[in-house]
């Protein structure tokens, strides 16, 4: 087969004429992330995590055949970003809850989530209600995850070539369907292999969850040696040693602050260098000066998470949302697939400890009103920094914060930087 020349990021690139661009790439060292693609013959060209530009136009990088000349845009600035946007659509728009996921740590998603540098997402989670639909024999699928890449379509098949998967429904309704019939036709092995090749949770096998022990799972290690630099904007330098921190708790569950007290003696060094003001570490109620930095745990859940969130933003220099609820409502947002009143007739009338017959909701002019859902908190204020993580390692915690107050150097180390 005859070689070809052809151009990446301006770097002159050679391989086999009609080669899919992912592989070309690869060969010549490059690396195009892609999710829905995962065998050269098939070019799905669904997820669009791949998106390149040809010759100036926006493309799916997994459905190019390289030809001679071709001149390639992969990496930049705004290519980098356009696929970071694109994750980010599919975190927002399906109903991904990483820590509670059986295939957490074997995940391509979460894994490219965390390669592409995503700590937030930019757009407002959907929490749309979708089904798990566990009525086939073996296979489970769980439509919250499911990203629509089309792999099981292509890919699973029974022995006399029907296909197992098929989609539901048309737009934002979409769903992916299993037919009974033919799933209980595969063997244990080919239904293993339907959750194998899922990118995410979306399939699994009732009874086989993907079970390889924590640091040694697909994605635990990481690219060896990698740090993620940790970028610094918009810091408020000032003059005095001592730094003003504030702490609150939202609608979380007081872990992020656990915590940040699980330092332990490092503490002492941390009151070296700042002091505390409104924080329950204090128990300093309101305010008595403007702060440095504002460290926020929880989402906002209640008019008055609302209020405290305000009063952050009002007293300090720089916002710092920390851990899952903070940043995009983490588990008390799984009330957001649920109507309201549905949760309130759950949580008070019909719960376990609810006493028989209760029929009274609380409602007074004292309790702070819940929210229609859980937001996250850059959706109520600007946050300048987020935090991953539940909770994020405390060492990591205090690192950020001495970077941003100080600028103290510090890079993050790619399993500090993991968190599921
Ligand atoms: Fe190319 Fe999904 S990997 S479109």
């Amino acid at each position: 087969m005859q070689n070809i020349s052809f151009i990446i990021d301006g770097r002159i690139c050679t391989t086999e004429k009609g080669t899919n661009l992912i592989e070309a790439a690869k060969q010549n060292g490059i690396y195009i992330p892609t999710l829905c693609h995962f065998k050269n013959s098939h070019e799905l060209g669904s997820c669009r995590v791949c998106t390149i530009k040809l010759n100036g136009r926006a493309i799916a990088g997994c459905t190019i055949k390289i030809d001679e000349g071709m001149e390639i845009e992969v990496n930049t600035p705004e290519l980098l970003d356009t696929r970071k946007a694109i994750l980010e659509m599919m975190f927002v728009e399906g109903n991904h809850f990483c820590p509670s996921c059986e295939k957490s740590g074997d995940c391509q998603m979460q894994n490219l989530a965390y390669e592409t540098g995503i700590r937030y997402t930019r757009f407002p989670h959907l929490f749309i209600e979708r089904n798990i639909d566990a009525g086939a024999e073996r296979i489970i699928v769980n439509q919250n995850r499911c990203i629509k890449c089309k792999r099981c379509f292509e890919e699973i098949r029974t022995n006399d070539g029907y296909k197992v998967f098929s989609f539901l429904n048309k737009g934002s309704k979409t769903v992916v369907s299993v037919d009974y019939e033919q799933e209980a036709k595969l063997s244990e092995f080919e239904a293993e292999y339907a959750m194998n090749i899922c990118p995410t949770g979306a399939i699994l096998v009732k009874g086989k969850s993907i079970s390889k022990p924590f640091g040694n799972r697909l994605f635990d290690q990481g690219i060896e040696g990698k740090k993620i630099p940790f970028n610094k904007t918009n810091i408020n330098k000032t003059n005095s040693l001592k730094k003003r921190v504030a702490t609150t708790s939202l609608a979380g569950c007081f872990g992020c602050h656990m915590s940040m007290l699980d330092i332990d003696l490092g503490l002492l060094d941390i009151i070296e260098v700042v002091e505390f003001n409104k924080s329950p570490l204090t128990d300093i109620k309101k305010f008595t000066q403007r702060c440095d930095i504002g460290i926020i745990e929880g989402g906002c859940s209640n008019t008055h998470d609302f209020e405290v969130l305000r009063t952050f933003r009002e007293n300090c220099d720089i916002l710092v949302s920390v851990g899952e609820c903070a940043i995009w409502g983490g588990l008390p947002a799984l009330r957001n697939t649920i109507p309201l009143e549905e949760c309130l007739k759950e949580a008070y009338l019909n719960s376990l400890t609810s006493e028989d017959n209760e029929t009274i909701i609380p409602n007074h002019e004292d309790i702070p009103k819940i929210l229609n859902k859980v937001y996250s908190n850059h959706e109520i204020v600007k946050i300048d920094y987020h935090i991953p993580g539940c909770p994020p390692n405390s060492n990591h915690i205090w690192s950020v914060i001495k970077n941003i107050l100080f600028e103290e150097e510090y890079e993050i180390a790619y399993p500090e930087f993991k968190y599921d």
